[in-house]
């Protein structure tokens, strides 16, 4: 930053303000940032391509330091003639830039394991939108659990996109459709909202009849009835780590690329029960 203009900002571009998984990523970051000086701007890009292309560019012009991306459509050649450092945060879309992601396969499989464990005999899962890097691990996770079950087929996956909205129809329709699931494992927490307000509907007890897993650990999963089991990302530091490899990208531009995977926690709360 010493040879081209610097404006001494920074950006985080998120796909969707509304999940607030996001708002809490954005904190991390904005303290990590400010803590050295730079600006810290937000962009929603409601996961839209051109939205991203348009903020990169815009931004670029004005001499943004660095960019942190959480991104499902961003490609290597949008970025080529970015010249600050690029960060890709939560979902990968590259292996040559640097990243902070969690183990999403391993936390999948716990959180499909925990069910299985608790004693569901049918577990379907609620993924996310197909075009997100993380999408693919969960399911994968979930699959390394009960694809050799004799009673899995492709019905007990439906392909939802993080947001509360569709989650709702989604699982009410899975749910109707299949009233043997006794589990869910969900692929995101506000997601997992929607499935307890489509069991509610369909006077569906959660967790006697149906137990339901989550996963991110936002703080909305301990103000449901029943408060939602999940597995907790480490939200803030996922965020900050993030914000500091950047920080050294920007000082240090012949760094290699540097991806960082960091771990998860089950947490266990009111929607998942042992069957007696
Ligand atoms: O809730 C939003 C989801 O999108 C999270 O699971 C996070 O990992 C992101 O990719």
């Amino acid at each position: 930053s010493l040879f081209k203009g610097s404006s001494k900002m920074i950006a985080l571009f998120v796909p969707d303000i509304k999940n607030p998984f996001f708002p809490e990523l954005a904190r991390a970051v904005e303290d990590v940032t400010n803590q050295h000086n730079y600006t810290f701007i937000l962009c929603n890009t409601d996961d839209s391509h051109e939205k991203e292309v348009t903020y990169l560019n815009a931004l670029t012009q004005k001499s943004v330091d660095g960019f942190i991306i959480v991104s499902s459509t961003i490609t290597e050649e949008d970025l080529h003639h970015i010249t600050s450092p690029v960060i890709s945060l939560d979902r990968k879309f590259s292996s040559k830039i640097s990243s902070v992601t969690v183990n999403n396969r391993k936390g999948a499989r716990e959180a499909t394991a925990y069910l299985q464990s608790i004693g569901c005999k049918k577990i379907a899962h609620i993924s996310g939108p197909q075009t997100a890097s993380n999408t693919e691990e969960r399911l994968k996770g979930y699959l390394d659990v009960v694809e050799h079950e004799a009673w899995f087929n492709s019905n007990y996956v439906v392909t939802g996109d993080y947001r509360f909205e569709n989650s709702y129809e989604i699982a009410k329709q899975l749910l109707t459709n299949h009233n043997d699931i006794d589990g869910v494992f969900v692929a995101n927490d506000l997601m997992a909202v929607g499935v307890l307000k489509a069991a509610e509907s369909l006077h569906i007890k959660i967790p006697e009849q149906l137990s339901v897993i989550g996963f991110d650990g936002i703080t909305i999963g301990l103000t449901t009835t029943p408060s939602l089991t999940t597995i907790q990302q480490p939200i803030y530091e996922i965020g900050s780590r993030a914000a500091q490899i950047l920080l050294q990208l920007i000082d240090h531009p012949e760094q290699k690329v540097i991806q960082e995977e960091l771990e998860v926690t089950l947490i266990e709360r009111d929607s998942t029960k042992r069957k007696e």
